[in-house]
């Protein structure tokens, strides 16, 4: 097949020629004297027109039984096709059987339940839904790297396997390194905060574990996270960077992936409406806005997804919520020298109710009262002596703040559970495939 091979997504640029596509037969129907083929190749699905005397009776009569996802290599010309969702249709002229299925493919049009597709999850990717989602993730991964890259951010990889916790000792993942305890990390954030009195401004995008006991729709024990890091820098300038970046990814899916969008259902307008700036309350204002709305929260209590979603409503773009009580913080918050009692964090919420995206804030720069803190949360002071350093040696003030991937993509995609915003969601009951 000395033609050249083109990716449905670029058949356009093909018309009136003869190309190669090589992909999976989707669906197949036919009219006896015609069949038509849908390929699908991962950038699109492309219809192929076989007619009975374009190829040979042979080749005719085997399309006519090819089963679903039979690999396959058609070459045609590229025609247009107003009629398709494509616009453009390949009439066959050939075919080249690469692997027929040796069963029937599991996964059929009618509705299987989440179970099962998550049991056939390498399988279940290949739906149109599916290739929504991760088109949409990719673009949300490419535009947060595209955002920190022009903005002196320096991308700075921290370790997988830490030697103690980031965001408590209660979700921690053991690994046994060498016969010594190590944990997966849970946040690159204490390398980030190196980095950033290193670089200035740095950021860490990697995966983290969360040995998570919760089975909500927002909770993966594996997810993926950038976190931004800025030496000389406040909560200001944290919430400050925190809108500007949401924004960017925000709007950058929606130039890039309004088909994606679409396939989705998902209705744009409220993500059009994602401009900064976001409305930035208090802690303790939105403990009296949930008040005023019947819901018996206290000024002390954390924000579950209940309140968050409550939150959210209120407002038609995404609300900062800053100045939670230090209590209910990590060890590295700082306190706000305003009101000790508050942290100076803050937590970007999502409309909709998708609750937090975003959680991050100003660290304690003080040596003494780190010390002091690392004792109070009982952290074992060794496996802190690098980061207490980081006190000792130009301390400043800095700030950051973590995103995760694949509560964004959720938002943005419109989607109720975060289990299909990776390709091979890690829960509470589910370590396969
Ligand atoms: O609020 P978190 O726990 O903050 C941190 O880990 C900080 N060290 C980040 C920083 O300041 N550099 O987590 C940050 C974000 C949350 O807002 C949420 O989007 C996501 O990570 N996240 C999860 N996503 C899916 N499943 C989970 N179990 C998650 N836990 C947190
Ligand atoms: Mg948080």
């Amino acid at each position: 097949m000395g033609w050249p091979v083109v990716r449905v997504e670029h058949v356009e640029t093909c018309l009136g020629q003869t190309v190669v596509v090589r992909g999976w037969l989707a669906q197949r129907r036919s009219s006896g004297k015609v069949h038509f083929l849908q390929v699908r190749d991962g950038s699109g699905t492309i219809q192929c027109v076989m007619g009975a005397r374009d190829v040979a009776p042979e080749l005719f009569a085997l399309a006519d039984h090819l089963p679903q996802e039979s690999a396959v290599e058609v070459v045609g010309v590229v025609r247009s096709d107003p009629r398709s969702p494509l616009g453009f249709e390949l009439g066959v002229t050939g075919l080249r059987v690469i692997s027929t299925p040796t069963a029937e493919f599991p996964i059929s049009p009618k509705e299987h339940g989440t179970a099962f597709l998550l049991e056939h999850r390498h399988l279940w990717l290949r739906s149109a839904r599916q290739h929504a989602i991760l088109r949409i993730r990719a673009e949300v991964i490419r535009a947060c790297r595209e955002y920190l890259d022009s903005h002196g951010f320096l991308a700075f990889d921290a370790p997988i396997l830490t030697p103690a916790a980031c965001e408590g000792t209660t979700t921690l993942f053991p690994v046994d390194y060498f016969g010594e305890q190590a944990f997966l990390t849970q946040s690159g954030q204490l390398y980030g905060e190196a980095g950033a009195l290193a670089f200035g401004k740095i950021y860490v995008f990697g995966p983290t574990f969360r040995a998570e006991k919760s089975k909500t729709r927002r909770h993966l024990t594996e997810f993926w996270m950038v976190e931004p890091e800025m030496a000389f820098a406040d909560l200001e300038a944290d919430m400050d960077l925190a809108e500007d970046f949401l924004e960017h990814v925000v709007q950058s899916v929606l130039r890039t992936r309004r088909r994606e969008l679409a396939v989705l259902g998902r209705d744009t307008a409220l993500l059009e409406r994602v401009r900064k700036p976001f409305p930035r309350i208090a802690y303790a204002e939105a403990i009296s806005l949930l008040q005023d709305r019947g819901l018996g929260v206290q000024f002390g209590d954390d924000l579950g997804g209940d309140e968050e979603t409550v939150l959210s409503a209120a407002f038609d773009r995404p609300v900062m919520v800053h100045r939670y009580p230090l209590a209910l913080k990590a060890f590295y918050m700082k306190a706000d020298p305003q009101d000790p009692r508050l942290a100076l964090c803050v937590d970007v919420l999502a409309p909709e109710g998708y609750g937090e995206v975003i959680g991050g804030g100003q660290r304690e720069d003080d040596l003494v009262t780190l010390e002091a803190r690392i004792a109070e949360h009982g952290l074992p002071r060794d496996a802190f002596e690098w980061y207490l350093d980081l006190r000792r040696f130009g301390s400043a003030p800095h700030a950051g703040f973590g995103m995760g991937i694949e509560r964004c993509v959720a938002w943005l995609c419109g989607i109720h559970h975060v289990r299909e915003t990776i390709p091979f969601p890690r829960l509470l009951e589910r370590l396969r495939p």
